[in-house]
This record gives C-alpha cells, sequence and structure tokens, in this order.
C-alpha cells in the first residue's frame, strides 16, 4: 500500500546558486506519494489525496517535509570524543583523536560507536552521511552493517594511514591497499552501500601509500576518493616540508593520480590560484565543514566556489562540534556573513540536501523530493521551542517560516525522518 505523506512541502527544480529562490518549490498544503523505497508522486495534498484514496495517511500537519539531510564529510570514529577542549588540528588529533580512533582495534567497540553515532545523526535529520572510520577494517564493516540494518544509503571507506601516526594506527602502502580492496570488493554496491577510497590526508600516507590509492581508485573508477585539503595554515607548512618536490598541497594528491570527477576534498580553505583552477578544471568535489573550521580555528571557507564546481556541506563530527546539520546551516551562514555575503536559506538548505548529494554524485537517487528519487525524506517541525516559535509567528514567507529553524534548531526540530521509504518511528 502507497503513504501519502502530508504537509508543507519544499523541493528543488534548480541550483539557488544560479537561479536564487525561484530555484526552490514550495507548496504549503502539499503531498509526497512513497512507494516501493521511492518517491512516485508530488504535488498539493488535496490532488493526490483524490488521486490516490487507498494511501496510508500521514500527516504532519505544518510541518516541513524536506529530502533527508546529507553529511558528506564525518569521522563517525570521532562520536564519543565530539567537543574536546582548546586544540589546534594537529594537537587535537594527536591528543583526543588518536588515542579514541586506537580504540577501534575491538570490534564491539566499533560496533557500538556506529549504532550510537546512527542514531544520532538520523534524530538530527540525517539521512546518509560519507564517513571516514580508522585504518580497522572491522570499524569499516561495524559502519556498513549499522547503515544495512536501517536500509540506508551510506558512504563510508577504510582511513589509510602510514606514517606520522602512533603505533597501532598505522598501515603500510601494501596493507592498505589490500585491505581497502576486500572491503570494497566486500560492499561497495550492496544494498544502498558505497565504498569510499580514503587516504585520511597527505601528512599520514607516505608517497607510496598515496599511489597505492591512485592505483586502486584506478581499478575501480567508479567509487569516491575522499580526503582532506588544505585546512590549516600549519598543516600546509608540514606538506610542504614532508613533500619538497610537490607544487602545493593539491599536487601531493595529483601526482599520485587522486586528482579527478569523484575525488571530495574536506575543508579547501587556504587554496592557491593554481589549486582552484586545477580543482574547477578536474571537476572535483569540495566539502565545507563549517562548525569545524571555527571549532578547531582552521579558517573562512570560500563559498563563492559553489558557482564553480560541486560543494557539499558537512558536519565533520567531530572536529565539527555538532551532529546537526541544522547547525551546520547556520554555521555557514555565519561564515559567509564574515566574508561579506549572506546565504539565502534556500541556498543553506539545497546545500544540506541536493548539493550534498551532487558533491557525492548521487543527485539522480537522493537529497531532492521528485518523483523517482529514493524517499529519505526529513520532517522538521518549524515551531519546535519557545524562542523559535514566537520568532515564527510573523513570518509571510516560507523562508522567513524556516530560517528560524535553520539559525536555532536542533534535535527537537526533526519530527522524524523517512529511510528508503519507511518511517524511523
Ligand atoms: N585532517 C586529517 N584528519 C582529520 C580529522 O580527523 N579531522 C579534521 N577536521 N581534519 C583532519
Ligand atoms: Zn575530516
Amino acid at each position: 500500500m502507497p503513504d501519502l505523506l502530508l504537509g508543507q512541502v519544499l523541493s528543488f527544480t534548480a541550483d539557488p546558486f544560479e537561479a536564487g529562490e525561484t530555484a526552490a518549490h514550495h507548496e504549503s498544503h502539499g503531498a509526497v506519494l512513497v512507494e516501493g523505497g521511492r518517491i512516485t508522486a508530488t504535488g498539493p495534498a488535496e490532488t493526490l489525496r483524490a488521486r490516490h484514496p487507498q494511501a496510508r495517511i500521514h500527516d504532519y500537519g505544518r510541518c516541513l517535509i524536506t529530502a533527508g539531510f546529507i553529511d558528506a564529510h564525518v569521522h563517525y570514529p570521532q562520536t564519543a570524543m565530539i567537543a574536546s577542549w582548546g586544540k589546534r588540528l594537529i594537537d587535537w588529533l594527536n591528543t583526543y583523536t588518536f588515542p579514541e580512533e586506537m580504540r577501534f582495534a575491538d570490534p564491539a567497540y566499533a560496533a557500538e560507536i556506529a549504532d550510537r553515532y546512527l542514531d544520532l545523526a538520523t534524530a538530527h535529520g540525517t539521512t546518509t552521511v560519507c564517513t571516514y572510520t580508522t585504518i580497522h577494517p572491522a570499524s569499516v564493516d561495524a559502519i556498513f552493517t549499522a547503515a544495512q540494518s536501517r536500509g540506508m544509503r551510506i558512504y563510508a571507506g577504510k582511513t589509510c594511514m602510514d606514517r606520522n601516526a602512533p603505533e597501532g594506527l598505522r598501515d603500510t602502502a601494501q596493507s592498505a591497499y589490500d585491505e581497502s580492496k576486500r572491503l570494497l570488493e566486500k560492499w561497495h554496491g550492496q544494498d544502498r552501500l558505497s565504498y569510499v577510497i580514503t587516504p585520511r590526508f597527505s601528512p599520514t600516507s607516505t608517497p607510496e601509500q598515496l599511489a597505492a590509492m591512485g592505483a586502486l581508485w584506478r581499478e575501480y573508477p567508479d567509487c569516491l576518493m575522499q580526503t582532506h585539503l588544505s585546512e590549516q595554515v600549519d598543516e600546509i607548512a608540514w606538506v610542504r616540508d614532508l613533500f619538497p618536490q610537490s607544487r602545493d598541497y593539491l599536487d601531493t594528491y595529483e601526482s599520485q593520480g587522486l586528482l579527478r570527477e569523484g575525488a571530495l576534498y574536506g575543508h579547501a580553505i587556504h587554496l592557491t590560484e593554481r589549486e582552484k583552477s586545477r580543482l574547477i578544471e578536474a571537476g572535483a568535489s569540495l566539502v565545507h565543514c563549517p562548525t569545524s573550521n571555527t571549532f578547531i580555528g582552521s579558517g573562512l571557507f570560500d563559498m563563492g566556489l559553489a558557482r564553480h564546481l560541486r560543494v557539499g556541506l558537512a558536519t565533520d563530527t567531530g572536529g565539527g562540534s555538532s551532529f546537526s546539520m541544522l547547525h551546520t546551516m547556520a554555521a555557514a551562514y555565519e561564515i559567509a556573513q564574515l566574508r561579506g555575503h549572506a546565504l539565502h536559506p534556500s541556498q543553506l538548505i539545497w546545500l544540506a540536501t541536493v548539493g550534498s548529494a551532487r558533491a557525492l554524485h548521487a543527485e539522480t537517487r537522493i537529497g531532492n523530493i521528485a518523483p523517482g528519487m529514493e524517499a529519505d525524506l526529513t520532517i522538521l517541525d518549524l515551531a519546535s521551542t519557545p524562542a523559535i516559535e514566537q520568532a515564527t509567528r510573523r513570518a509571510q514567507t516560507i523562508w522567513e517560516a524556516l530560517f528560524p529553524t535553520i539559525m536555532m534548531g536542533d534535535d527537537r526540530a526533526v519530527r522524524t525522518v523517512w529511510i528508503g521509504g519507511k518511517p524511523l518511528r
């Protein structure tokens, strides 16, 4: 039996960075018909009710139905150490991150955190994530197993590091290649799961390991590849010392076959002109992680790049200080304000849905509400707290009604999510 979800419905017919707010379509009394895991129709509630009298009705009242949020860069193993105080990137990795990631040598711990992480992500309205893991193959099995049991479309891969990490948290060029390949063969394309080739970043990979990752990517060209690029100034200086022969940070990847369409670079804040033009020419994706960039003190991402290449939005849990894509949109707004530009609410919600889907090359499947798309949906209560409710009372437009939830909302604003055509709760 089909399901018919009723509420306000927000979808996109174009890119709001190009077409402005007319790129969005808002149906004030709308409906979304879901059948067999997919969206099969959308339109005015009256019309769809009349056409599908047999459908099971889910009336969400004045709640807003959007595509499920897509978090394009997270580290699920950092769930338990989110909000750790007082360090910048390299010290933060050594002090907090690496000791926590060591614990994933225990498969039972990996399974516990994978479940905890996906429960938190979905409670915050996120239906797809693209996540790093740890060097341990069991950490990959844990997150794919947890996502598969929830019916989620997720992206993940073994984090590879063969230097500048503690004993017990290093693989080798060969073992990283062998284990990544085995995990890729095991998981890629199973149900809604996709494997992502994942060298952590140039400081923790030898040129030999980056070359091995490049070789693996040539063997499996339809996979994505994710890594970090130019997050902090000290990190860039370190890369210069470690790779004296490279033109710049991007070149450490480019020279090993790790720059082309399907490459996802997290952060990408302090880019040279050469790096920007090569990223654009190559058709790479950038992932903006705004709460992380302020929390670890990295810098201000240039959202102007969204006019030239695919830009996704992400929490970067636990360098980021939140599991919430609403908080993440708010932080993206504030960073753009500091750079002298106000992002429109349509652009913020687009980044968290279509934008991230495009970054992951998944925009024909997820990230929007349209017939044929997979039915991953987030139902937002636009008056979830007294503070938000009073701020929306004079709203004349959907954007005025939505913006207080973007700026002040959290998991209390998420009434529920639908994943693969099924309600979570
Ligand atoms: N660069 C390399 N590893 C990491 C990580 O775990 N988090 C962040 N924010 N940056 C990184
Ligand atoms: Zn990261």
